[in-house]
């Protein structure tokens, strides 16, 4: 069902855990992310990546990936990730997602602000929440090259100012982290990031997450990030698991169906990992 909405991420921001949200490609990967949270009976959010429209067709994916999160028995949100465009935002509304991201990260302030708050307006009449960002969070979303933090880390003050001018539910950071896996292993800006939650009334959103350690992640959480996004670390497992499933699936009669199990049981079982540990519940064995 598709119940994340922005009450679930203040409760998640005041409670000390956070939702995981987990970009999805392809029928596969839709039911992979909702047997995960089913499996862990905790929410989490799909993500359309904006940039997955240059693949496939905006409503083809939206369609499939709204109607096959709304079956599931877990709360599950559909969320565009990472839009600049006002026209895509209000598509993926038409078609039923549960929130949207505008990103206006790359423009001036102003601009960003004036972007931001015509997405605003145009969640809050579909009656979603709206997710904005400032600083930008350098790296590709679909690829995981070694991206470094040299981006604008975001100012805390400036972010208290963007909150208020825009009326966003949820505000992106940047403090350190960045798309696909890091160079440096993922270091935060962990007092940075307590001195924006200090100033920033609503939930904060962990870009970029692959790659950086647990721990980290829990103090981020701590701090008040209530929505962490992972792609590259789940595209890894799949990536693992199907290295080890082609020479085999060909022997046996190039068994499609058996690489497309595959694709979904490793991305679904390293997405449950994720949203168990963001969500303070036992994991393999392990306390949290
Ligand atoms: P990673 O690929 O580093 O997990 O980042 C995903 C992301 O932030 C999508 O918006």
């Amino acid at each position: 069902m598709l119940s994340v909405n922005a009450g679930e991420l203040i409760a998640a921001r005041k409670e000390g855990r956070a939702v995981g949200a987990f970009t999805t490609y392809n029928m596969e990967t839709t039911i992979a992310l909702c047997r995960a949270a089913e499996a862990a009976g905790s929410p989490a959010v799909l993500q359309l990546g904006a940039s997955a429209f240059r693949h496939v067709d905006l409503g083809v994916l939206t369609r499939l990936v709204v109607d096959v999160a709304a079956a599931s028995g877990a709360s599950l949100g559909v969320h565009l990730d990472h839009c600049r465009d006002l026209a895509e935002i209000q598509a993926c509304l038409d078609l039923g997602c549960s929130s949207v991201m505008i990103d206006g990260s790359h423009l001036p302030f102003e601009e960003n602000v004036e972007l931001t708050r015509a997405a605003v307006s145009a969640g809050h009449k579909a009656g979603v929440w709206v997710e904005g960002e400032l600083g930008a969070i350098p790296g590709e979303e679909d690829r995981s090259v070694s991206a470094r933090p040299e981006a604008l880390f975001t100012d805390p003050a400036q972010a208290a100012q963007f909150v208020e001018r825009t009326g966003v539910d949820a505000l992106a950071v940047q403090i350190g982290n960045v798309h696909g896996f890091s160079a440096d292993g993922g270091r935060l800006d962990l007092d940075l990031l307590a001195d924006i939650a200090a100033r920033v009334p609503v939930p904060l959103v962990l870009h970029g997450a692959s790659g950086i350690e647990d721990d980290v992640l829990r103090a981020a959480i701590h701090r008040g990030v209530a929505k962490i996004n992972v792609n590259a670390e789940l595209r890894r497992a799949c990536f693992g698991a199907l290295d080890e499933t082609l020479a085999p699936a060909r022997e046996d009669g190039y068994h499609l169906q058996r690489v497309l199990n595959v694709m979904r049981d490793s991305v679904a079982a390293a997405a449950e990992d994720r949203i168990r540990l963001f969500a303070g519940l036992p994991r393999g064995g392990q306390e949290t």
